[in-house]
């Protein structure tokens, strides 16, 4: 069976051991072994794409924005437009494309669906870089921005809708099993990603309407982040984390009824702050975060070793220190809705979810599962990995206690550490565009000869 084979290689490539296949098994005329091809050459589109704007629009930005706020010493010394393009580039550009590619490579093989037309994936693909891109140029250059603002807003929703009929439309051809708890909260964040973007699409015509500028107003923008971050990419993180972790970590097994709960505080908690009550609003995403700690179990002894073959053996301390970032900034959301306006904390907190979370999840698990699921290849370097990891916890670190001290008045020298806490996250965000590059420009991990070789 075709299925079987398939299956079979992609357990092998996740283990990293060399595969060894007979001629039979190697032929590009079966039809599983051929969409396989094209849906791993349609990731690696993505995943490619999401680096680019990971790299320039969104943190070459962000480390532009940052030097210019810390030689003025002054945290609204820079446009806002500016600051929301970095803040769009990462989160959609960079985050939403990687979700929107792996979504359409995985989503179809967890149903085990025969064809699957990839004509809506690629469709997807253009409408959602062109809507980012446009948004970011509306931002930097205000050229024509009443129109370019609603369009690049209705471009992503368009391109949000089509990946949600493709994934949504296609039935399992085996009886209904009910689903399991980690996918409720992957489907939890994806409504997460709809109602952001409906957000942004309203956001944005009002703007273009009646606004003076393509910048969102600063407590709407704060409101917005709260759905665009904790109401999209961090339940998405613990669906991901759910489903893959307890293996790839040797956790206990999952606690499946702390999963829902954890969501529900935590979708109580973005509605709260959405609503402007950001401490109670505050309490629920620490109480939620909390319980989807439990629930996974990271903290707790492990059962098993964990399979790090394929990565840097250190993969389960850097998802600990991610796991300890997201209570972080839960704690610090709170002290900043208490203080009131408190940019410092505010930024710290938003920086301690997006770097010391988002990102350092997004560097460990995709380069745990994004080699092998973008062909079949083995992680190019997991000493670069560690060194990537290293400087990226150490980068966030320094910025975060830095951007409290320094915004908050608290410590002027801390406006000095500002630039190197930067320069230290990009060189982190460079290494690990290298590593997946080098990852993909590797041979695939399956050669030919004998088929006995596949089984473990
Ligand atoms: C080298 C790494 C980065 C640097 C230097 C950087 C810098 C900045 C700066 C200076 C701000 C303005 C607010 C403030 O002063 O705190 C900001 C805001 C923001 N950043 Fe970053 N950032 C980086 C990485 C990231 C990453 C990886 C993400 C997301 C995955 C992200 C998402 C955001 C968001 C959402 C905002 C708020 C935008 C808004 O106000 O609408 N940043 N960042």
């Amino acid at each position: 069976m075709p299925w079987v084979r398939l299956k079979e290689r992609r357990r092998i490539a996740l283990s990293n051991r060399p595969v060894w296949l007979d001629d039979k098994t190697k032929s590009i005329t079966d039809p599983a072994i051929a969409r396989e091809t094209s849906l791993s050459r349609l990731l690696v589109t993505y995943i490619v794409t999401g680096l680019v704007f990971m790299l320039l629009p969104g943190t070459f930005l962000g480390v532009w924005n940052l030097i210019n706020i810390s030689s003025r010493e002054a945290a609204e010394s820079i446009s806002p437009a500016w600051i929301q393009a970095h803040g769009h580039a990462q989160l959609f550009g960079w985050v939403g494309t990687f979700i929107l590619g792996i979504g359409f490579y995985s989503i179809p093989k967890l149903r085990k669906r025969k064809p699957f037309a990839l004509w809506s994936a690629w469709l997807t693909w253009v409408l959602w870089v062109t809507g980012v891109t446009v948004r970011w140029f509306s931002n930097i250059y205000p050229w024509h921005w009443r129109i370019a603002l609603p369009l690049s807003a209705t471009l992503e929703l368009v391109a949000f809708l089509i990946f949600f009929q493709a994934v949504a439309s296609h039935r399992s051809s085996r009886p209904p099993t009910p689903l399991e708890p980690w996918i409720f909260v992957v489907i939890a964040a994806t409504l997460g990603l709809f109602a952001s973007l409906l957000l942004n699409l309203g956001a944005s015509f009002q703007l273009a309407l009646n606004g003076g500028s393509p910048a969102f107003p600063h407590l709407f923008d704060q409101r917005y982040l709260m759905v665009s971050t904790w109401g999209f990419i961090v339940p998405m993180v613990w669906g991901f984390s759910a489903r893959w972790l307890p293996v790839f970590m040797g956790l206990r097994p999952l606690r499946n009824s702390l999963l829902l709960p954890a969501l529900a505080f935590n979708f109580l908690g973005v509605i709260l702050a959405f609503l402007e009550h950001f401490f109670a609003g505050g309490i629920l995403l620490l109480v939620g975060a909390v319980t989807a700690v439990a629930a996974i179990r990271f903290f707790e002894p492990a059962a098993k070793p964990a399979k790090t073959v394929t990565v840097h053996r250190s993969f389960p301390v850097f998802i600990r220190i991610a796991y300890g970032w997201l209570l972080i900034a839960g704690a610090l959301g709170i002290w900043a809705a208490v203080t009131g306006a408190a940019p410092g904390i505010w930024g710290g907190s938003r920086h301690a979810l997006t770097v010391g979370f988002i990102a350092a999840m997004i560097f460990c698990v995709g380069q745990r599962i994004l080699p092998s699921f973008c062909g079949m290849r083995v992680l190019w370097s997991p000493t670069l990995m560690l060194v990537m990891l290293v400087l990226l916890m150490s980068g966030c670190t320094l910025r975060v206690v830095s951007e409290i001290l320094a915004y908050q008045n608290y410590a002027t020298w801390a406006w000095n550490i500002l630039p190197v806490s930067a320069l230290l996250e990009l060189a982190a965000v460079a290494l690990f565009a290298v590593n997946l590059i080098g990852t993909f420009a590797r041979p695939p991990v399956v050669v030919a000869s004998p088929l006995t070789m596949t089984t473990e």
